[in-house]
């Protein structure tokens, strides 16, 4: 931001010892710890009573405008503001342009309100601030984060209690390791499912250590492939990327009218590709629970299958869908999860943590060890080090929050949490399907859901029309919906998302549509009801006639 005006007014600030002083020795008098128990109040008050009573998304100001108050790029030499303006600055004039994530208006992304302990949660991270890659800097909280993940692992796999107790501390072993989020959790299973595939042999050190070239040619392999659903997570094509695979080679595979992956074109396309070339190695099958844009969920049972057929690594992709596993009544959505040779979760989305968590699991011990790293000052052989098998190195002592979490919410309120997003989405549905100005394109079968504004007369003519009608028909209607999601988004009173799906799998046939995530506990149908008037009332007093 811009200075204040009358910043000149007060008192110059200076950096000197005695400040430093200040800020980095905890303080002993009374008089200092008041001080900094009061700063704490209006983070703890004042940002949640913005939360409360800013009832809409954003202020209505285009980032435009905003942009043009942050083009300072100098750094002052002397300090600007003391701690406390600095925090009435951040509520005030950053928290109103930011996006309140917390409204159980904002039902558009897999971003939403935390619960309240969070905060204090992470606080307590930040003020012990642990190094979780070594044990020198973390201690206690490396066997807590061993035991947070034993539990996780044992909600997915449920193993047997020698198991547990067997590998639960053990510092060879490797049950599930944290990462910054679903994408890192992936790129770090696609590696350890690379690495498997060419392990170290006489005359060749491992791909790890060679290279893709060396490993291709020591292994007689052309080309390696990941098989996925178009609804895979384009992480997946960063992971094809970075492990030097080529992300052209992360095959999307077609779906069927549930938006699961259409198994028979997954076991055409293995033949077609044994056929084309017997030297393309099937790297992984990746099953998704719980699909990004629409919340859909693949045979995974049927894919461990396929995955043993075929010798591939079995990942699932349970970013968003792994937490349904605390509800007894929904855990079926997503049964085959356990076959899963390795398992992304993201803590940042159902287990409600805040940003940033994420964590793979592995059903063997083992798997991990293709990707250790050791380092003369840290990670040593044998250490219960965390940072050995992980692709970051220092990282937050985020187990603490979802251990305490745990502790906090138990599965059963955990449980009420997925419960209340399934049969939320599932009345969402009901009252899109009832309204005439809408078209439910994917019914939810966890707590996503994805519809767009199709009027009935359109709707009539979309019924009789030849391919080329059809697609000009559906072009008009991307226009108008992706206007509605805009108007709405800039009005700020409530958010819904946008994506492109394809019907029937056909390009030509891109579809926009409006996009529902419901997961926070406060989003009623009643407010869902608000945000279709809203849009209706845009459509009639802004699109209509578009479509005329
Ligand atoms: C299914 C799925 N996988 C992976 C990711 C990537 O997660 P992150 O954004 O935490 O890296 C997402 C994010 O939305 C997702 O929905």
């Amino acid at each position: 931001m811009k200075k204040d005006k009358d910043s000149k007014s007060q008192p110059e600030l200076v950096a000197d010892w005695e400040s430093l002083f200040r800020v980095f020795i905890r303080p002993e008098g009374q008089a200092s710890r008041a001080t900094l128990i009061k700063y704490m109040d209006p983070i703890l008050y004042g940002l949640n009573d913005f939360l409360k009573t800013h009832v809409g998304i954003t202020e209505a100001v285009s980032l435009k405008e905003l942009s043009k108050n942050f083009t300072d790029t100098i750094i002052c030499d002397n300090p600007e503001k003391k701690l406390a303006d600095v925090i009435t600055c951040l509520i005030k004039e950053i928290a109103p342009y930011a996006v309140n994530v917390a409204s159980p208006y904002f039902v558009g992304h897999m971003t939403s309100a935390i619960p309240f302990f969070m905060v204090h949660l992470k606080t307590i991270v930040a003020a012990l601030n642990q190094n979780v890659v070594k044990l020198e800097t973390s201690k206690v909280v490396s066997v807590v984060e061993k035991q947070v993940v034993a539990k996780i692992h044992r909600m997915i796999y449920d193993k047997k209690e020698s198991f547990y107790q067997k590998h639960v501390q053990n510092t060879d072993t490797t049950l599930g390791v944290f990462v910054e989020g679903g994408t890192t959790a992936n790129l770090t299973a696609m590696w350890a499912a690379r690495n498997a595939k060419f392990p170290p042999k006489k005359g060749f050190n491992g791909i790890e250590s060679e290279g893709i070239a060396a490993a291709y040619r020591a292994y007689d392999v052309d080309r390696c492939v990941i098989l996925v659903s178009r609804r895979g997570h384009y992480s997946l094509r960063k992971a094809g990327g970075v492990l030097g695979i080529g992300n052209q080679n992360i095959i999307a595979l077609d779906t069927d009218k549930k938006n699961r992956v259409d198994l028979s074109c997954l076991k055409r396309t293995i033949t077609r590709l044994k056929k084309e070339n017997l030297k393309t190695c099937i790297l992984a099958i990746v099953g998704i629970a719980g699909a990004t844009e629409t919340g859909s969920v693949d045979p995974l049972e049927k894919l461990a299958k396929i995955c043993a057929e075929n010798n591939a690594h079995f990942h699932v992709d349970a970013a968003w869908g792994g937490p349904t596993l605390f509800s007894k009544k929904y855990k079926h959505l997503i049964k085959g999860i356990q076959l899963a040779d390795s398992v992304t979760m993201d803590g940042h989305k159902q287990f409600y943590m805040p940003m940033s968590c994420g964590m793979l699991y592995l059903k063997k011990p083992h798997t991990l060890d293709v990707i250790a790293y050791h380092a003369n000052y840290v990670n040593r052989m044998g250490s219960v080090d965390l940072g050995i098998k992980t692709l970051s190195g220092s990282r937050e002592a985020n187990s603490l929050i979802l251990d305490s979490a745990l502790k906090i919410m138990g599965r059963k309120g955990y449980a009420l949490l997925i419960d209340h997003g399934i049969e939320t989405a599932a009345a969402f549905a009901k009252e899109i399907k009832r309204r005439d100005l809408f078209e439910l394109i994917t019914p939810p079968v966890l707590n996503i859901l994805t519809y767009r504004v199709c009027p009935p007369k359109i709707r009539k003519k979309l019924a009789v029309a030849n391919d080329t009608e059809r697609q000009k028909i559906n072009q008009q209607l991307n226009k108008v919906n992706r206007r509605l999601q805009r108007i709405q988004r800039e009005a700020g009173y409530s958010f819904v998302s946008r994506t492109t799906l394809l019907q029937n799998n056909n390009p030509d046939d891109a579809v926009v549509v409006l996009r529902s995530v419901i997961m926070n506990p406060m989003t009623t149908i009643e407010i869902l009801n608000e945000i279709l008037d809203e849009q209706e009332k845009i459509f009639d007093t802004k699109l209509k006639d578009l479509l005329e």
